[in-house]
């Protein structure tokens, strides 16, 4: 079976077919049972060689397998896989009890990707499982630019590697290639050296040189004699070089070898970013508990506004991600208030003149406050805007209408609503019936038609309840 040529964003949802080789009764039924709640399709066989024909007659995107098993055993299935042209690009992990060092060695030798332990934890083995599947996803489909003057050799490398599944353009020289870098935008590039307008050498320089380009690995092709210079390129930014003969076994495993460690980089960059993300979110909630510690009156008041500008924005029609941005948003509209002197937060009579504008000022602040974070940047704009108004009334800008960000419009209408029904230093809290009336008063006034529209729907279907999970401490 040949890879899947898909494009990434075109990969099926399909679920992973899984074939699991093992002895054991017990542990078939157990793998079977916890692959399947993990979503993937599964088919048992009972030793290595019932293992051999299945994986030959079905299209497996990973096989699992055990070491000891009668007729053949695990290692021998594996090298007979590998051996196979239908099956040798099929991931294999081992899921054995015999984990000692040479075990794992002969494992590796034989071509496994991954070796777990029967003994290890059930959850951590079905992570490891669906990491190996993501990567062969990566890698399925990636998309090569081969660079050769000979046209000869580029309909060989473009048939040999459209047979292994990756996406494949060509070029005739170095300047044609990176002419197609911004529209084909490749994963790798294959490059011969010797060419006419732009040599290997040129290009990959010029591509190093490239802010927008300058991480896609490069490996240059050439003959023996050039391996001094090809030395050099390498010290120049070139990923690897392969000597002209070269087999297509060994280019396949250079570009896998190049994938991988990029797959690898990828994975480490994704798990600093969800890393940072967590820190960024714990550090706002310490800011926001901050600032309503200080005033117990409007402990919960963010929280709130949060729900409700969720319900708003999925009646809205928001994708997920963009709800999930207005919890955040609703989370931190207000924490410009961290500015705002004790005496005014916390008065209890009407604010005078100097006193409302003092306290106007925290629309602008929280920017302020966020702007360090780089991953908040497209929600500044918005919580400066929350006390903007639909008829350009408001502050701190006056804006009016539509140029009001739709997110602003959106945390406005939950504003009122929270603020009316909770009870204020001033006063106490009013009647959802009143918040209701005064929201359809404002319709088109203060608030944005579509805003308030999506408000009634939401209060209609939950009746307007914003009660704050029993976690919740601010
Ligand atoms: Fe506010």
């Amino acid at each position: 079976m040949k890879r899947k040529n898909l494009q990434p964003e075109m990969q099926d949802d399909t679920p992973p077919q899984i074939l699991v080789v093992d002895d054991s009764t017990s542990v078939r039924y157990a793998m079977q049972k916890s692959l399947t709640e993990a979503g993937m399709i599964v088919t048992l066989a009972s030793d290595g060689e019932e293992g051999l024909a299945r994986a030959m007659n079905s299209n497996f995107d990973l096989i699992i397998t055990d070491i000891d098993m009668p007729k053949m055993d695990g290692f021998e299935l594996c090298t007979r896989l590998k051996e196979e042209f239908k099956t040798s690009h099929i991931p294999i992990i081992v899921l054995s009890t015999h984990d000692s060092d040479e075990h794992v060695e002969e494992g590796f030798r034989v071509g496994v990707d991954a070796y777990l332990s029967k003994s290890g934890n059930i959850e951590e083995n079905i992570e490891r499982i669906k990491d190996i599947l993501t990567a062969k996803n990566f890698l399925t489909g990636s998309k090569i630019l081969v660079v050769d003057d000979s046209s000869s050799v580029c309909l060989f490398l473009e048939k040999e590697l459209r047979e292994e599944g990756f996406i494949v353009q060509t070029a005739e020289n170095g300047k044609a290639a990176f002419d197609m870098l911004p529209l084909f935008k490749p994963d790798l590039i294959l490059s011969d050296l010797m060419m006419p307008e732009m040599d290997g050498g040129e290009l990959c320089r010029t591509i190093k040189k490239s802010v927008e380009f300058c991480t896609i690995p490069i490996v240059i092709m050439s003959s023996l004699a050039d391996k001094a210079l090809m030395r050099r390129l390498m010290r120049e930014g070139v990923a690897t070089y392969l000597i002209k003969p070269f087999s297509v076994t060994q280019l396949s495993i250079v570009i896998e070898e190049i994938f991988s460690s990029n797959f690898r980089l990828l994975l480490e960059e994704k798990e600093r970013l969800t890393m940072e993300h967590d820190l960024t979110l714990a550090a706002i909630a310490s800011l926001v508990q901050a600032l309503e510690a200080r005033d117990s009156l409007t402990r919960g008041h963010s929280e709130r506004v949060a729900i409700i500008a969720m319900g708003i924005g999925e009646e809205l029609g928001f994708k997920p991600n963009e709800v999930e941005r207005l919890q955040l948003i609703g989370r931190l509209h207000d924490l410009g208030k961290i500015g705002v002197r004790d005496d005014v937060l916390l008065k209890k009579d009407r604010l005078n003149k100097a006193e409302y504008e003092h306290v106007k000022g925290h629309a602008s602040v929280v920017a302020n406050i966020l702007r360090p974070i780089k991953s908040l940047h497209d929600i500044l704009e918005v919580t400066t805007s929350h006390h903007e108004r639909w008829d350009g009334k408001g502050y701190p800008d006056g804006i009016k209408g539509e140029n009001i960000p739709l997110k602003a419009r959106i945390i406005a209408v939950s504003d009122v609503y929270e603020a009316v029904t909770s009870e204020r230093p001033y006063r106490d809290s009013m009647p959802k019936a009143v918040a209701l009336a005064i929201i359809k008063e404002e319709r088109g006034k203060q608030l944005c038609p579509t805003c308030v529209d999506g408000f009634l729907r939401w209060y209609e279907k939950t009746g307007g309840k914003t009660e704050l999970p029993e976690t919740f401490q601010p």
